[in-house]
């Protein structure tokens, strides 16, 4: 949560600055600042609200002169989102400017003895308690800045990536991480800084990414200094070439990220799965697992930690890891499992999955498996990110910048890398006939055309959509594997609609949620082919009997629930065990729709963040 970016240069920073926030509002959007330096002046401008709004005032309210400068577009934690807890923040002097992603746990504390000593607080923020506590060492201990960073950072509580400067040092940022990612882009006499590379990737390709606890003391016309915070031993700088280029961060023709990165699925998926399935040889390879099979082999138990739609992901992984490869799995989410004192043992395999790669629940659960002394594997998208460095090891999906709030190519190719690796495991330990791993492997190779099938349906499920978009619940149905993609519909519906949405197993509906229904309740089922079609039949028969509106996910050619329900939405015919990777796609497009319809904002809904870095 919150982005940062900062260029030093022979460039106005200023269009660098604004077009990096843009990049980065996808991290947070409630607010947005600005502070430049042209050797003389510090002109900052901040204001609650999005990029947009900062780029308006700024173009009323100051000069965008000036070679050096950073901006922050903000996840409120400490304070409402409004103009003074915007950052960047000023220290009391007004020679020191800092922004800040993260949270200082230990600032009341903190700021209890600033005041005592004298400074005065202007915000609610931890952050400007932070840049106080800069100065005040500066100024005690007389030392230069990025000695009193480092004091300071010491003395923190907390996680945090900052980047920060001094009115006396007009070619010079320091930057430090804990937690909150950091990378530092290399130009020719040029420095950028930013949360993610997006901001600078048309400048350099050349990249380092702060480990946690270093700094880096940037200056003009000098190597990087990078230090360890914990000791201010030097740490020799490891400069990597990205992969990245602009056209993955972009929008492509499309009217939203969140859209583009739907249709995308078909060509991630393959990207996914490229080179580690050859589905005509009957081999998987990955990377990652290859050293480590006897320990997921071996295991007592897998046990899967997430967040969001990951732990959807990870719901259909327990189904097909126990389907196929026998092996107990418990799926977790991260923020309970790393507050419940859970039994973990050196003979549990403990399986993290993040998009971001820096969701801070999930990156503690890693830590306490860690020290619990279970193997830890990561499946991340964003590489280099801290939970896939975290992790003993891991496979990479392969999704691609995924920049839409509202998490949708992510969830297909985590389940594609999770679908390879029970695979893999079933194959090896024999659990699998040889009939059935060869059929999967040909599915597999199957999915991205069918995904591409069930895009075409676009027209009609926005027909589907225009019908029920002014309703204020929907309930969403499956069973067995397709029980997760209810519930990843339902979520995708209220992320980005705001309309109240459940998913449950089909068959709890009588428990409960049945009581809702009535003439105006619209019911999504997933009912295509499967082991539990016939169950699916007689649920919606029971929605029908309560005058339920059903719209029905089913198997195209499918005649009975065409029948029954109102409307219908189909899918290519898929092996039940695969089936999320194709059902998933309408639900994500019927919510695209109906939050289009509703006026809202596809790829920034309000409240959430892309990467939420704080617990
Ligand atoms: C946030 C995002 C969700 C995401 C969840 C977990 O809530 O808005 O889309 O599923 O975090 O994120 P991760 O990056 O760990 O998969």
């Amino acid at each position: 949560m919150c982005g940062i970016v900062g260029y030093i240069g022979k460039r106005d920073a200023y269009p660098i600055i604004l077009n990096g926030l843009k990049r980065l509002e996808y991290r947070g959007y409630d607010s947005a600042g600005i502070a430049l330096y042209d050797g003389k002046n510090i002109q900052l401008c901040k204001t609650k609200g999005k990029v947009a709004d900062l780029e308006l005032k700024v173009t009323n309210e100051m000069s965008t002169i000036g070679n050096l400068g950073i901006g922050h577009t903000r996840w409120a934690t400490h304070g409402e989102p409004n103009d003074v807890n915007s950052h960047p923040h000023y220290s009391n002097s007004g020679d020191l400017v800092i922004i800040h992603n993260g949270i200082i746990e230990n600032y009341a504390a903190l700021k209890k003895e600033l005041i005592n000593r004298g400074y005065t607080f202007y915000s609610d923020t931890d952050t400007e308690v932070l840049v106080n506590l800069i100065e005040d060492i500066k100024k005690n201990e007389n030392v230069k800045l990025g000695k009193a960073v480092q004091v300071a950072l010491n003395q923190v509580v907390g996680a945090y990536a900052i980047a920060l400067f001094d009115k006396n040092k007009p070619d010079e940022i320091v930057v430090a991480k804990l937690g909150s990612p950091l990378a530092i882009g290399i130009g020719d006499n040029e420095f950028f800084v930013a949360s993610d590379a997006s901001p600078f990737i048309e400048f350099t390709n050349n990249a380092i990414y702060l480990e946690d606890e270093e700094m880096a003391i940037i200056r003009l016309g000098r190597d990087i200094e990078i230090r360890k915070v914990k000791d201010d031993s030097i740490v020799a700088p490891y400069i990597q070439e990205l992969q990245l280029n602009l056209e993955q961060i972009e929008k492509g023709g499309y009217e939203h990220f969140m859209l583009k990165e739907i249709y995308e699925q078909p060509s991630v998926i393959k990207d996914t799965y490229r080179g580690r399935l050859l589905a005509d040889k009957g081999i998987i390879r990955l990377g990652g697992l290859e050293d480590y099979i006897e320990k997921f082999i071996n295991a007592d138990r897998i046990i899967i930690v997430a967040c969001g739609t990951s732990w959807h992901a990870g719901l259909v992984a327990e189904y097909i890891f126990e389907d196929w490869a026998r092996i107990p799995v418990e799926v977790e989410y991260a923020s309970e499992f790393r507050y419940r004192n859970p039994i973990i043992t050196e003979n549990d395999v403990v399986i993290a999955i993040s998009q971001s790669g820096e969701t801070a629940d999930t990156l503690a659960a890693i830590k306490l498996a860690k020290e619990k002394g279970a193997f830890v594997y990561g499946i991340c998208n964003v590489v280099g990110s801290t939970i896939s460095r975290a992790t003993h090891s891991g496979t990479y999906t392969h999704a691609g910048p995924e920049i839409g709030v509202a998490s949708t190519k992510a969830f297909t190719t985590q389940i594609t890398v999770l679908t390879l690796i029970a695979l893999k495991l079933a194959k090896i330990k024999g659990t699998i006939s040889q009939s059935n791993y060869m059929l999967h492997l040909r599915e597999l190779d199957l999915i991205p055309s069918k995904v591409e099938a069930a895009l075409k349906k676009n027209d009609e499920i926005e027909k589907i959509a225009k019908i029920f978009k002014d309703a204020t619940n929907f309930l969403y149905l499956g069973r067995g594997y397709n029980f997760p993609v209810a519930l990843e519909g339902a979520l995708k519906l209220k992320e980005i609609s705001y309309i109240h949405a459940e998913g449950y197993p089909a068959a709890e509906m009588k428990h409960g949620p049945i009581a809702l229904i009535d003439e105006h309740m619209p019911i999504v089922v997933i009912a295509v082919n499967s082991n539990h079609y016939e169950k699916v039949v007689s649920n919606i028969q029971e929605i029908k009997s309560r005058k339920g509106k059903i719209i029905a996910v089913v198997t195209e050619g499918d005649t009975i629930v065409r029948e029954m329900a109102d409307y219908i939405m189909e899918v290519p015919n898929t092996p039940e065990t695969l089936s999320p990777l194709v059902t998933t796609i309408p639900l994500q497009l019927l919510s695209y729709h109906i939050a289009l319809m509703l006026d809202r904002n596809v790829d920034q809904p309000r409240n959430l963040a892309k990467a939420v870095t704080v617990e």
